[in-house]
């Protein structure tokens, strides 16, 4: 399973609605909508409104990752504007079955995400209650960062770990630094979706750029 999902954050945020539905065209799976707060990451993006009105425009599920302290009051908001998929940073709350039933009881996909240096052990106790882990390959805040090479064992230990689940487990969602030189083998090591900011919108071609990243990923394509 490869699935992409374009980072907005690298787009022309005057022309966000274009810019997703570019990705849409190019066959993208889920759109990716990264939510700052200026205190969890230093930097500040959007809010649910842009999420409502995206939620209008485009058939693509929308893929919430929330960058923020606090998330049990911002998660509902988020909710509310019609996300699909909302991913919590384990480092962000101090509840995190809580904050994640509330996606869950929503009936939406639930998502916890990792920074860099964060152990794959932090999920011990929720991994049964997620649809998809994102592990950040790069440090939180912005686009067009390199990607952080120690990321691939964590890639490969998460992968080794959902292994033996009956259901397959959680999805594996890798975000930061993934590009068409990169995601082929980042395929191999487990990763299943594809966030890409830089790779797809500071390309000349967004859309094409979108196609080409899933034929590199699945191997039918070279970087
Ligand atoms: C970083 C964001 C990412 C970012 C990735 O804090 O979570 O989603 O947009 O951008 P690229 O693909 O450019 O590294
Ligand atoms: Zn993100």
């Amino acid at each position: 399973m490869i699935f992409v999902a374009p980072s907005l954050l690298s787009a022309d945020f005057s022309r966000l609605g274009e810019a997703a539905a570019a990705a849409e065209a190019g066959g993208a799976d889920w759109i990716h909508v990264d939510i700052m707060d200026g205190h969890f990451v230093p930097n500040l993006t959007f809010g649910p409104g842009l999420v409502a009105w995206l939620k209008k425009k485009i058939r693509l599920p929308l893929d919430v990752h929330l960058m923020v302290d606090n998330p049990r009051e911002t998660v509902p908001w988020f909710l509310d504007a019609g996300a699909d998929a909302v991913s919590i940073h384990v480092e962000a709350t101090a509840h995190l079955h809580r904050d994640v039933r509330i996606i869950k009881d929503a009936g939406r996909k639930a998502g916890v995400a990792l920074n860099p240096a964060t152990p794959l052990s932090a999920l011990d106790e929720i991994l049964g209650e997620l649809d998809y882990v994102l592990l950040m390959c790069v440090n939180p805040g912005r686009g067009s960062q390199p990607f952080i090479e120690s990321s691939r064992s964590k890639i490969a230990a998460l992968r080794g770990r959902l292994a033996g689940q009956p259901s397959g487990g959680p999805l594996i969602e890798i975000d930061g630094g993934v590009n068409a030189a990169n995601i082929a083998s980042l395929a191999a090591d487990g990763a299943q979706i594809f966030v890409a900011g830089n790779a797809v919108f500071n390309q000349p071609d967004p859309a094409q750029a979108v196609a080409r990243l899933k034929r590199i990923a699945r191997s039918l394509d070279t970087p």
